[in-house]
């Protein structure tokens, strides 16, 4: 059967990626496969996921290069050279320009740990969702996927899945919690419907 062939965008840890290989390994993503791992920073503990994997990956390093528009340049060199169908960000904290989602219309995916449209936009990222949240006071926070255009975290929801705000919570646990309930089930099956429906068309 024909698979998506997909990319995965990350700059740090990479528990998301890990979420979508192990999906991959289960049988559970069947519809594409992970093609390409690119790490946008040095030392993304992220790309030694993908080795481990034995899938290619490879940092493009935007300070290294000299901003956005180099790194989008070197970014599209790789993604066409192994050409891939579906973009995965996984933790991945650059800003794409209008530019680059316009090539990829509705072929660019990403996992924010709120429910969009709260907590999200430019500054919201990682540990800073989750202490906003939790400054807030709300009961529910969650996860949501959703398509990637010009407006960070403004493209159409695919998914979302809800997560309860404890007595108690640190930033650190409840970013745990909405990993482990929403973000690591939510993700892998978001990317499958995806590819699901491209390798269809
Ligand atoms: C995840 O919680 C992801 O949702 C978030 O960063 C973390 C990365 O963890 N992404 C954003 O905040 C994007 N705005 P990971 O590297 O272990 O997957």
């Amino acid at each position: 059967m024909k698979k998506a062939k997909i990319a995965v965008l990350v700059s740090g840890g990479g528990t998301n990626l890990q979420a979508i290989l192990d999906a991959q390994a289960a049988g559970k993503l069947k519809s594409g496969e992970v093609a390409l791992v690119v790490s946008d920073r040095p030392g993304a503990y992220a790309l030694e996921r993908a080795k481990k994997a034995g899938v290619p990956g490879m940092e493009i390093g935007k300070k290294a290069l000299g901003g956005q528009a180099p790194f989008e340049a070197a970014l599209r060199e790789a993604l066409e050279a192994h050409g891939i169908d579906l973009i995965i960000l996984a933790g991945f904290l650059s800003i794409l320009t209008a530019d680059f989602t316009r090539r990829y219309d509705r072929r660019i995916l990403n996992i924010h740990p709120s429910l969009i449209p709260s907590f999200c936009g430019a500054g919201f990222y990682g540990l800073k969702v989750h202490e906003a949240a939790l400054a807030r006071g709300v009961r529910v926070t969650g996860a949501t996927v959703h398509f990637v255009n010009e407006i960070p975290d403004g493209g159409e929801i695919i998914a979302q899945k809800a997560v309860e705000v404890l007595p108690g919570d640190t930033p650190e646990i409840l970013q745990r919690r909405v990993m482990e309930q929403a973000e690591w089930i939510l993700l892998p099956e978001a990317a499958e419907t995806v590819c699901a429906a491209l390798i269809r068309n």
